[in-house]
């Protein structure tokens, strides 16, 4: 019996490749594929579909955002799309409380001066940081991640507060200390943090990003880190990604990750087996994947 052909766009763990080899013919390219497994750098357009051609049944997404799929494009050329939730919600969170407190604790930053091997001594008033504790932790997107994020900013002694789409973002994020981003990018989130939003901010608040990048205006938080409109950011995705500003590698009051929020050996492998079951249920079973958002 002739097995389904699944194209996968990018390099995956070893256990996902052995996962799919035993249901798949593996394909180097899309064209022809009955199902497509595509990494989020894949731009995954209505050109793209139609160069796979109509058979392809099925898009398992290697990550929860989907930003990088035409969603309109698969549902009109009848393409099932799956992405990972659920798996990496733990991980997003806690790389978000890790790049929140190695920026306010300045963590990064006294790295950055050892190596520097500039003089430094110990006194009482020397790199002094703020901590979570009583601290106003805003959070733009209560979903999944969000909620995961807000319980762990908790346990160190923050306020979490919740900016979904119907709040007056702008009044939340007057009061805010930490303002955490976790919606997804869509045209109507794109540049959410402009610069009238990032006026909005106290001058003492910090920015944390790790959902998407062009969610910020990237020019416009340059501009208020510079000026001092607000206190400083931590981002783990850029908006043109992969490139990181110049401007954002010279200030020290930012931390920058290179897109690691799901990045444990576990979790990675466990999303992949994940759009792995999307892509059995589809071409095995015929049926619609718990994870299926078309
Ligand atoms: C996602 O899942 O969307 C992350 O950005 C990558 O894991």
């Amino acid at each position: 019996m002739t097995r389904p052909r699944v194209h996968v766009s990018g390099k995956i763990p070893v256990v996902v490749t052995e996962a799919l080899e035993r249901d798949f013919e593996l394909v180097p390219g899309p064209g022809g594929a009955d199902g497509i497994l595509s990494l989020i750098t894949t731009q995954v357009d209505a050109d793209y579909l139609d160069g796979a051609g109509p058979q392809l049944a099925i898009v398992a997404n290697y990550g929860v955002g989907l930003d990088n799929v035409d969603l309109d494009a698969a549902r009109t050329r009848d393409v099932r799309v799956a992405n990972t939730p659920d798996v990496l919600t733990k991980a997003t969170a806690e790389l978000t409380i890790a790049v929140t407190l190695s920026l306010i604790r300045r963590v990064a930053e006294g790295d950055r001066l050892l190596r520097s091997q500039k003089t430094w001594s110990f006194s009482l008033d020397f790199m002094l940081g703020e901590g979570l504790q009583d601290r106003t932790f805003t959070i733009v997107g209560p979903g999944r991640i969000g909620r995961e994020t807000a319980r762990l900013a908790e346990a160190f002694g923050a306020r979490p507060v919740f900016a979904g789409r119907d709040d007056d973002l702008h009044a939340l994020l007057a009061d805010a200390d930490v303002v955490s981003l976790h919606c997804p990018l869509t045209p109507e989130t794109h540049h959410l943090i402009d610069t009238a939003a990032l006026a909005a901010m106290r001058p003492s608040a910090v920015i944390v990003n790790t959902a998407r990048g062009a969610i910020v205006d990237e020019t416009a938080l340059v501009d208020a880190l510079v000026s001092g409109g607000i206190a400083g950011a931590a981002l783990d995705v850029f908006e043109h990604e992969p490139r990181v500003s110049e401007e954002l590698l010279r200030l020290e009051n930012v931390v920058l990750t290179p897109h690691i929020g799901s990045g444990t050996r576990r979790t990675r492998e466990a999303m992949g087996l994940l759009a792995v079951a999307a892509l059995r249920d589809v071409l095995l079973h015929d049926r619609r994947p718990a994870n299926a958002v078309v």
